[in-house]
């Protein structure tokens, strides 16, 4: 039987990345995916789709609900997959309103709407539906060292302005299942890194910085530790959680892999030095360049996935230095992306400016 899955920020880094995944798959998909196109969001990674013919690309803003409700009861939408979001802490810390509206508003817009025609419209078979929402181990906030992994009971401690507002999401998205008894799940994953990732997170800046010759800029000390996953990992977690996972529930998502900032970027600059070494003989690490740390920043994430492992079968496939390497190898050998990035959004000048705010500050703070 067919499924009709509706994507949100489907164009983005993880979205895209899951329709490639489910495109791949056999089985009778069709996709709907819905993205607004913003600064993260670009058609150029959805080129070369397996299967183009099962995705249909609407764009449209989440907070349009008309529009959401439209789409669900058109398509006969059973699956709900919901990814868009503004995704950047940085860009949080400067301006907060994008992320309340489509955090906050697009979610509830969304939640409406699977509501209408699901619940109160009844066009589609109730045993069939299900609405996922894709959310951050970031709501938890930060661990001191030593403090156990955030599982899923973990009280919500949300320190940016980008976790407060995916926190409020998931919030609603729980309401929604005890409220009206809408089927949902939840799923916060840990930090993720591979293809198609917009250049201005740190994997990708780093990459692409040390390429080009340019400053590797660590906030603070670099000590601060994430729990990265590779983003098909990520793709496998939520395909797993719609298959087998429980209705009303949250799975934890994350790579088991902690290391320090410092120590992605040195690794990062070693498999550079190996497979594409500076005209000058140099290390890349020369490059790395300490800045003013971000206000209010997480020190440390770690994920306990023993929920997921034990109740659905999950694990992470990729350790991160094969991860790190295959990243590496994406960004190197996809120019054409990255220029055709570059030219529609021409995200060098924000990535410049962020830069030179925070040198300008550790400058001022010494
Ligand atoms: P991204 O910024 O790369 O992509 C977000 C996509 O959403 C873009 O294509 C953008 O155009 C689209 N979008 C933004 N506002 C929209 C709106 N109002 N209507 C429709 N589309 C809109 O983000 P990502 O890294 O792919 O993250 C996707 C989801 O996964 C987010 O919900 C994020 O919170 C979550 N997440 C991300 C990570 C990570 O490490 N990147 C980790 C855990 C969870
Ligand atoms: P980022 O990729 O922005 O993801 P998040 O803030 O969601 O974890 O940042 C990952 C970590 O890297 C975070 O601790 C901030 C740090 N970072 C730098 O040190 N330098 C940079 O240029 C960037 C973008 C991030």
């Amino acid at each position: 039987m067919t499924k009709n899955i509706l994507v949100t920020g489907g164009a983005g880094f993880i979205g895209s990345n899951f329709i490639r995944y489910l495109l791949s798959k056999a089985g009778d998909y069709r996709i709907t995916n819905v993205d607004l196109l913003t600064y993260a969001g670009s058609l150029e990674n959805l080129k070369d789709l397996p299967h183009p013919e099962k995705m249909e690309f609407i764009h449209g803003n989440v907070c349009d609900q008309p529009l959401m409700e439209q789409l669900i009861e058109d398509r006969q939408i059973d699956t709900v997959v919901h990814f868009a979001a503004e995704s950047h802490v940085d860009r949080s810390l400067q301006g907060p309103a994008a992320f309340i509206q489509t955090n906050l508003v697009g979610t509830f817009s969304m939640l409406e709407a699977a509501r209408k025609v699901w619940l109160q419209k009844g066009l589609i078979d109730m045993d069939k539906v299900r609405f996922h929402h894709v959310s951050t181990d970031e709501v938890f906030g930060t661990l001191a060292p030593g403090d156990p992994a955030f599982h899923e009971d973990t009280p919500y401690a949300p320190n940016s302005p980008y976790a407060a507002s995916k926190a409020g999401s998931d919030h609603l998205v729980r309401s929604y299942a005890k409220s009206f008894g809408l089927p949902i799940t939840i799923s916060n994953c840990s930090n993720n890194y591979g293809p198609y990732q917009f250049p201005e997170k740190l994997i990708p800046l780093m990459i692409l910085n040390a390429l080009h010759e340019k400053p590797l800029p660590i906030y603070g000390d670099g000590l601060q530790i994430r729990d990265w996953l590779y983003v098909e990992d990520h793709c496998d977690a939520i395909w797993i959680i719609l298959q087998r996972g429980e209705v009303g529930e949250s799975y934890n998502i994350g790579g088991e892999n902690q290391p320090s900032n410092l120590e992605i970027v040195r690794t990062i600059c070693k498999i550079l030095d190996e497979k594409a070494p500076r005209e000058s003989g140099l290390p890349h690490e020369d490059l790395i360049t300490y800045v003013a740390d971000r206000p209010g920043h997480d020190r440390r994430y770690a994920m306990n996935i023993t929920k997921i492992r034990n109740e659905l079968g999950w694990e992470p496939k990729l350790q991160l230095e094969e991860g790190l390497r295959s990243t590496i190898e994406w960004y190197l050998s996809n120019e054409d992306w990255l220029q055709a990035i570059s030219k529609e959004k021409n995200f060098q000048d924000w990535v410049q400016l962020n830069y030179e705010a925070r040198e300008k500050t550790l400058g001022g703070a010494e």
